[in-house]
């Protein structure tokens, strides 16, 4: 598997209801939010993992533990997503993703100087209208369920893509603009999702005097400048490479695009785009103009130009990993240390109709962090009275160290354990 091919690509895609697992996409089997579903995974009192500390300081605004960790059916925050916030990785001008993100500034500051107003410490808590109502993701589509969604409240979620900024920068005035940020999803377990990971956001908004002269309608010259601004992106990363606009679907923009790159020998994914749809400007006092739109995954390209075979590996502190990075060094290639032996576990249970694989994630991470590196159901049948089993093979691995048999049956012991009380599955 070329790993960064699957890393976190776009959600909001017609392929948005698909998982990209090893390759292949994987339909999930999440329902929309039911108050019973929220409750099976929240109600209960959550194992918790012990946090570093309880108050975080956020783009300048204070956060305290409780502001996003309640024990309340609606929320479904766990401690381990809590101490991720706050770190900041794409703000450390020597960890791969803050090199990226520096790397991308160069392009649009060399080739627009002065243009593009850039944020990168906007707070990763924001509204379900901004997560989703400002950026017109209808009201059913999946991505807004508890299941896919980290909520704080009903009404308050940790963002899941950069482009819940998009209408306030507008608003705001603002019209180009980077946002690099941290984002939630709630997902499965493999080297390249992880519950926390990085995007950036770019728009850029035309006014009529822009398109007027060139003979073109307003989305044919968006959509004309943005290709030749993102191809040129594209070049600045990864050099001469082939590459090919594929059409998409995003509720935000109309068209819609998905640019892909030939590198190592296949066809990977680099970025979403289109015009801005028109009611977004609409509504954010812009009804005159026309914008293009992008969002990028910061790690899904990292992987990439730094050869980074886990996705874990950015949110090491091992001297191994963090001491081969350093500033401006872009595209340096990640040397493995060592690696250290798998060692799987098996678990087989009836699963009722509540049931998620992201669920199970939830839990198998609460316990053993970031030592599982991949969740996998290696089994699924159902009986003659209509009780399906699931059987998920649990890879536990450091990246670190060795773990002993000790310390993985263990884990194994307390995964069985909260697996059967929270899920309220049946082990077999
Ligand atoms: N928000 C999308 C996602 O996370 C990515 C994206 C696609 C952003 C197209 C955009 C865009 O601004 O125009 O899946």
């Amino acid at each position: 598997m070329a790993v960064a091919s699957s890393a976190h690509s776009t959600i909001f895609s017609k392929t948005s209801l698909f998982h990209h697992i090893n390759g292949f996409k994987r339909f999930s089997f999440c329902l929309p939010f039911s108050s019973s579903a929220a409750a099976s995974i929240s109600s209960k009192k959550k194992w918790r993992q012990p946090v570093a500390s309880s108050e975080l300081e956020l783009g300048g605004i204070k956060i305290a533990k409780d502001d996003v960790v309640r024990d309340d059916p609606t929320n479904n925050v766990p401690d381990t997503i809590f101490s991720k916030m706050g770190m900041q990785l794409h703000r450390r001008n020597n960890h791969p993703l803050g090199i990226l993100k520096n790397g991308i500034y160069e392009y649009f500051d060399s080739n627009y100087p002065n243009l593009f107003d850039k944020f990168d410490d906007l707070c990763p808590i924001v509204s379900v209208k901004q997560n989703f109502d400002d950026v017109l993701v209808p009201a059913d589509h999946v991505s807004r369920s508890y299941n896919d969604t980290y909520y704080v409240d009903s009404k308050t979620v940790l963002r899941c893509h950069t482009s819940a900024h998009q209408a306030e920068l507008l608003r705001r005035g603002h019209t180009h603009f980077l946002v690099t940020g941290d984002v939630y999803r709630r997902d499965s377990i493999d080297s390249t999702h992880y519950p926390v990971f990085h995007q950036m956001e770019g728009v850029r908004v035309f006014t009529p005097d822009n398109w007027e002269a060139s003979g073109l309608d307003p989305t044919s010259y968006a959509a004309e400048d943005l290709k030749k601004s993102l191809e040129g992106l594209a070049r600045h990363l990864f050099g001469a490479v082939e590459m090919r606009w594929i059409d998409a679907y995003f509720p935000f923009t109309n068209p819609s695009y998905e640019l892909e790159i030939y590198f190592k020998e296949k066809w990977m994914e680099v970025l979403g785009c289109g015009v801005m749809e028109q009611e977004i400007l609409k509504s954010n006092g812009r009804s005159d103009s026309v914008a293009w739109a992008f969002g990028l995954g910061l790690e899904r390209l990292a992987m990439v130009l730094f050869d980074i075979p886990d996705i874990r590996l950015f949110w090491t502190n091992d001297e191994r990993f963090t001491s081969q990075f350093s500033k401006g060094q872009m595209g340096v290639k990640f040397k493995p240390f060592s690696k250290y032996p798998p060692c799987y576990k098996d678990m087989s249970f009836w699963i009722n109709e509540s049931f998620t694989e992201n669920n199970l994630c939830e839990v198998v991470r609460g316990i053993a962090g970031d030592l599982v590196e991949e969740v996998s159901l290696i089994d699924n049948f159902t009986n003659k009275k209509g009780l399906t089993s699931h059987c998920y093979r649990i890879a536990y691995r450091s990246m670190e160290r060795s773990l002993t048999d000790e310390e993985i049956n263990d884990l194994q012991w307390n995964v069985r354990e909260q697996v059967q009380k929270k899920l309220n599955v049946v082990l077999r």
